[in-house]
This record gives C-alpha cells, sequence and structure tokens, in this order.
C-alpha cells in the first residue's frame, strides 16, 4: 500500500471558500453537473458544505476535507455520503478532486480511505454511483473493487452503480 499523502478533516463552516473553489471549477462543475450554468455553483457548494456538516452530525462518518500532507494544500472532498438509490438507502463512496491536482492518485486514496472507514464502522456495504462517460470515475471506482453493472438514473441522467461489500 501507497503511504499516506493527504490528511482528511471534518468539514466546517470555515471550510466554505474551499467547498466553493472546488465546485467552482469549470471541469468539476461539468462533470458532477453536466450542461448546468455555472453560475449556480457557488449556491451548491455552500447546499453541499451544509449537508456535510449536517451528516457529521447525525452520523459517526460523513465526507471529508482532504490535504496534501506535504505542502497543506487542500485538495478536494470525499468519503463516505448516506444516500438513497431507488428508494434504498445506502452508504455512497464519493470524491472530487481540484483539477490541478487530477492524475495523482488522489481520488483512489479518498476511495480506499473511505472503504477502509466503513470497514471500521462495520457497514455491510457501500456502494459507487458514477455517470457513465466519467472514465476516470469509473475506474477509481473499480479499484476499490467495485464491478459497475447495474444502471441508474440520478438526476435525470444515466449512471452506473457498483457495490463492495465491507463486512468479510
Ligand atoms: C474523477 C476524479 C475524482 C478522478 O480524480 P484523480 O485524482 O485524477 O483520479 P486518480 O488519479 O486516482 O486516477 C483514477 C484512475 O482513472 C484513470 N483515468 C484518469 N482519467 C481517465 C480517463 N479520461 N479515461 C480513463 N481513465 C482515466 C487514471 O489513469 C487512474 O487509473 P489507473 O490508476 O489505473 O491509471 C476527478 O477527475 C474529478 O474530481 N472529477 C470531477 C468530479 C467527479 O467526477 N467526481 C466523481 C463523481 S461520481
Amino acid at each position: 500500500m501507497r503511504a499516506r499523502r493527504l490528511r482528511p478533516e471534518r468539514p466546517w463552516q470555515e471550510h466554505a471558500q474551499l467547498y466553493r473553489d472546488l465546485f467552482s471549477e469549470p471541469a468539476v462543475a461539468a462533470a458532477l453537473w453536466p450542461g448546468q450554468p455555472l453560475d449556480r455553483a457557488a449556491a451548491r457548494a455552500a447546499e453541499i458544505l451544509a449537508g456535510d456538516i449536517e451528516h457529521w452530525q447525525k452520523c459517526s462518518f460523513g465526507p471529508w476535507v482532504f490535504f496534501e500532507i506535504a505542502t497543506g494544500v487542500f485538495v478536494g472532498r470525499g468519503g463516505l455520503c448516506r444516500t438513497a438509490v431507488a428508494g434504498r438507502e445506502c452508504v455512497q463512496v464519493l470524491y472530487a478532486v481540484r483539477p490541478d491536482a487530477w492524475g495523482r492518485g488522489y481520488a483512489t486514496d479518498m476511495a480506499a480511505l473511505a472503504v477502509a472507514r466503513a470497514r471500521e464502522l462495520r457497514l455491510a456495504e457501500v456502494v459507487g454511483l458514477t455517470a457513465a462517460g466519467n472514465h476516470a470515475s469509473r475506474r477509481v471506482l473499480e479499484k476499490t473493487g467495485m464491478c459497475l453493472r447495474e444502471r441508474v438514473e440520478r438526476a435525470g441522467l444515466p449512471h452506473l452503480m457498483g457495490r463492495l461489500r465491507t463486512v468479510l
């Protein structure tokens, strides 16, 4: 296993600017909300942060903000998040990385940490969801061990879903 390069932190209101920066990146917004105007990104970032803070208040886990250990630079958001797919409650592995840090394996590290946390929490299963055309995201999920066999619709768009048993 690779040496740890990222430091996860529980998100707080003080991270608002980091969320705004991340979700206002055109490449990140285009992957998450294809075809949607970028001027909604700041409002979305605020909603996501508020949701993450509330998630941690309700559960003993949630999405983290990640910083490079070597430099202290913010690189993205990722972790575990409760969601519903086709009316069923699940815990999703998620990740988004600043484009200037893409291609260094950071999303893979975030997903691996999320899966490790799910095992510590003794969750039975985690799921991964990705737009079918998001090849980098598909690869991140495959590297956790998921097979993306199921087709589901999210926000009106076709997505692929995989499941990973996290209790051995
Ligand atoms: C998806 C995303 C998180 C990947 O982040 P990253 O830190 O660059 O990912 P990694 O460096 O860990 O690389 C992931 C894998 O995808 C591969 N990959 C990257 N771009 C690819 C592409 N266009 N096509 C196919 N594979 C690709 C990498 O080679 C790597 O696989 P490998 O280790 O087998 O070589 C990043 O692009 C992102 O933040 N996108 C916007 C938000 C998003 O889409 N989040 C996912 C929502 S479901």
